[in-house]
């Protein structure tokens, strides 16, 4: 039975291709255009702190739970719950965790698609010339004339979607490999030389004092609750990715050395972003730090405009940037486009129509609140505000306080030993107390007073 299970979805075959699916999943947009544009907004220094925090006491322990849930489930997420509820004669509610994963994919997936449709315009802006030389406020001009322009984005949007949809329909191990095996430290390198022109360019010194020194004054408790969110967001949990990708792991595989394996690699990202981006907010007058969801495409272009080959690298960055993307969308529809085939019988192109096509009309909702409906906000958060503070800062750490009482408190200790597998025995103990005590305190005191904070406080 065993067997027929794997056959069902395939296994990765080996530990380091579950790291490089895993990581391609979790770096993406969160990391290069997400991290600098929310540390911006919340004052640095003390959120780039809370954040760490945040990866380290909450986002691993969850991670290596949702991995263990997935490969003991070896099914879409729904039904890998379903599965281990049953074998364990626990109650049906349980099953929720996979349920609020797939609705939760499909809500990040349609504003996902219309961030990456920005990157994919960059690519051919770089390429026209129209950035060269640019300065601060003429790289934010061109942007925001971008933003104005509604029949462009939808462009965008739709071409990544019909990406992304894509890749999900020749099947997630086929469609992924190459590209994350090859372009994602491509990435990386990029990110160096970004960072090293980036420091010679702009205000260094500035960018990290921002960046990394403590000022608590300029941190909220929403700003704490958005480094949780962010943390659940960036290593692509709370929603089923991982739990997925878990089901493709190999048996014996040690979860916790993996985990932390990536989650090392996607910290590593974020902070290269940020110190590639600041020093140019802080060199260059017109850009602010709090410049919000537009920082990348202000800052950026200022770098490549202004280096030699400029443009070329700028267009290659892009690209590199949308290929992140993409590995994380695939893993934002795989699991709702898996629970589909299994449980309703659909075959693989209809469930990814069905939902790509769901997720391609609420972005619509995003693509106009940059223009159009601007101006309808909800306590001044326009409609991609309150998409992004819905799915990432309440659902997802909503789902993993359930996963975390679910793995530490519900399972039996020895159920969840064994099937961790390989990792020494310290580490799988001092796991589990952070997973039963530290990290449900620390979602649920950030998550009640975040959210007091914002709606009573604001
Ligand atoms: N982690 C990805 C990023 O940082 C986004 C992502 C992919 C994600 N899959 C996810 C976020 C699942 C939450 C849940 O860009």
């Amino acid at each position: 039975m065993g067997d027929s299970r794997e056959r069902l979805h395939g296994t990765w075959a080996s530990r380091w291709t579950f790291i490089l699916a895993a990581t391609g999943s979790a770096v993406g947009l969160g990391n290069i255009w997400k991290f600098p544009y929310i540390a911006g907004e919340n004052g640095g220094g003390a959120f780039v702190l809370m954040y760490l925090a945040c990866i380290l006491l909450v986002g691993v322990p969850v991670m290596m739970a949702e991995v263990m849930l997935g490969r003991k489930g070896r099914m879409s997420p729904i039904n890998a719950m379903r599965r281990i509820t049953r074998e364990a004669g626990l109650h049906g509610r349980w099953n929720g965790i996979g349920w609020m994963g797939v609705v939760a994919g499909v809500l990040i997936l349609s504003y996902y698609a219309v961030i990456a449709g920005w990157a994919l315009y960059y690519v051919v802006k770089m390429s026209d010339g129209s950035l060269q030389g640019a300065s601060g406020d003429e790289a934010a001009r061109q942007f925001a004339a971008l933003l104005g322009d509604p029949g462009t984005l939808i462009f965008c949007q739709t071409l990544f979607m019909v990406l992304t949809m894509g890749v999900v329909v020749a099947g997630v191990v086929r469609g992924l490999g190459v590209a994350v095996r090859t372009l994602m430290p491509l990435l990386f390198v990029l990110l160096v030389v970004l960072l090293v022109y980036s420091a010679r360019q702009g205000d260094f010194a500035a960018a990290v004092d921002f960046l990394f020194s403590f000022r608590t004054e300029s941190l909220t408790w929403t700003g704490v609750l958005v480094s949780l969110g962010h943390a659940f967001f960036t290593l692509s949990l709370g929603m089923g990715a991982i739990m997925a990708y878990g089901a493709y792991m190999p048996e014996h595989a040690p979860i916790g050395k993996t985990v932390i394996t990536i989650a090392i690699l996607d910290t590593l990202v974020a902070l290269m972003a940020g110190m590639a981006i600041f020093p140019i907010v802080f060199g260059s007058p017109g850009v602010e730090p709090n410049a919000g969801p537009s920082l990348m495409f202000q800052t950026l272009p200022v770098i490549f405009g202004n280096m030699p080959g400029g443009l070329f690298f700028g267009a290659l960055f892009f690209v590199l940037v949308s290929v992140a993307a993409w590995s994380s969308s695939i893993s934002l529809i795989e699991p709702g486009v898996a629970w589909l085939i299994e449980s309703k019988g659909m075959n693989r192109v209809t469930a990814n129509l069905l939902l790509g096509f769901v997720a391609w009309l609420i972005g619509l909702g995003t693509v106009l609140s940059f223009n159009v409906w601007q101006g309808y906000t909800l306590g001044g958060d326009t409609f991609f505000d309150i998409m992004d503070f819905f799915t990432a800062s309440v659902m997802l750490p909503l789902t993993g306080l359930f996963i975390a009482i679910f793995v530490g408190w519900i399972m039996k200790p020895g159920v969840v030993f064994e099937a961790l597998g390989d990792d020494a025995p310290r580490t799988l103990q001092a796991w589990r107390f952070i997973l039963r005590y530290l990290s449900p305190l620390a979602i649920g005191v950030i998550f009640v007073v975040g959210l007091y904070n914002k709606f009573f406080l604001a």
